[in-house]
């Protein structure tokens, strides 16, 4: 049975669920009427229902227990009260396996420990993501491992739905998502912070605030736009755009003798490192 036939459901229904919904109806890969979430807020339910259609609940025991795919959706440091509550009042054939896949977009938190917390006893195929915020504009790049008792159907199911808000990879170490919330889960604000720093460079040169988040903008999808159609890597890029005595290279001169000053490659290395590292640590903390 493909996902478009089966029961999709959302624990939390933010940001990132919306996003979700959202991809799922947009690409035809689910149907409003197998959709459904449950959220603590009524406004929240109220603008889910407004818009997609969709039917919601405060009771996340009724998605749990009536879904075939459950999509833990909340803010990890809320994720323990939900796994309690799912842990204690759903129905126990529910959590007792019956091939519900479980799937949670939640930073840091483990396999194991959702394993653990709902179903100890029984293989619960479990898949974590690490998606990004471009999954509001259905172009995600989404980290993705499974645990042991998720089999290649499951998998299919959980890459059906993150196709529909972006690109997925999947990884069979459960470690390299630390990597991936510190490259691609935090990555749009270091693009944001660089496009933050362009311009206020044009305004200080006196360009207008509009007229330099156009030109910054516009030369930010353009410079994607060939990488993503281009063979080469972004330093051959560079080198390219680079004639020797030009503008370019006058910026990148200056650049690169601040990063033997302030080691400006070194510092995004360090920094990518620091969200890695800290991820990490979140993972220990979550996670007992
Ligand atoms: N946003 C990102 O960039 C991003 C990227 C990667 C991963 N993620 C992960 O995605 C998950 C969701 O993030 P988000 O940005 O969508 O968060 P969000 O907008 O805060 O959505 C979470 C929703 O869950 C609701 N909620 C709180 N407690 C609940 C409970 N006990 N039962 C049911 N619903 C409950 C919240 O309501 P209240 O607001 O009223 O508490 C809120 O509407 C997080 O675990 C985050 O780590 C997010």
């Amino acid at each position: 049975m493909s996902v478009e036939n089966k029961k999709v459901g959302f624990i939390g229904g933010g940001n990132m669920a919306e996003a979700m919904i959202g991809g799922l109806l947009k690409s035809g890969t689910c149907n409003a009427k197998n959709l459904c979430a449950s959220d603590v807020s009524r406004e929240r339910r109220n603008h889910l229902e407004t818009v997609f259609g969709i039917g919601t609940t405060e009771d996340n025991c009724s998605v749990f227990d009536s879904c075939d795919i459950v999509v833990l959706a909340v803010k990890p440091q809320v994720m323990d009260s939900v796994l309690n509550g799912i842990r204690s009042d759903c129905a126990p054939e529910a959590k007792n396996g019956s091939g519900r896949l479980v799937i949670s977009i939640a930073a840091g938190v483990t396999t194991a420990h959702i394993e653990k917390f709902l179903a100890p006893q029984v293989p619960l195929p479990v898949i974590r993501v690490m998606p990004n915020t471009p999954a509001l504009v259905q172009c995600a790049m989404c980290g993705m491992f499974a645990n042991r008792h998720a089999d290649e159907s499951h998998r299919a199911d959980a890459r059906a739905i993150l196709a529909s808000i972006g690109m997925v990879m999947e990884f069979d170490d459960e470690s390299f998502l630390d990597v991936v919330t510190a490259l691609s889960g935090s990555g749009p604000a270091y693009i944001f912070y660089m496009a933050e720093c362009m311009v206020k460079a044009g305004v200080s040169l006196g360009l207008s605030g509009q007229d330099a988040f156009t030109l910054t903008l516009q030369t930010m999808k353009g410079a994607v736009k060939l990488m993503e159609n281009s063979d080469d890597p972004p330093e051959e890029l560079r080198r390219r755009v680079t004639s020797p005595g030009g503008t370019t290279e006058a910026a990148l001169g200056v650049m690169m003798k601040n990063r033997m000053k302030n080691r400006f490659e070194e510092t995004i290395t360090e920094a990518i490192t620091a969200a890695c590292k800290r991820s990490t640590e979140l993972s220990g903390t979550n996670n007992v």
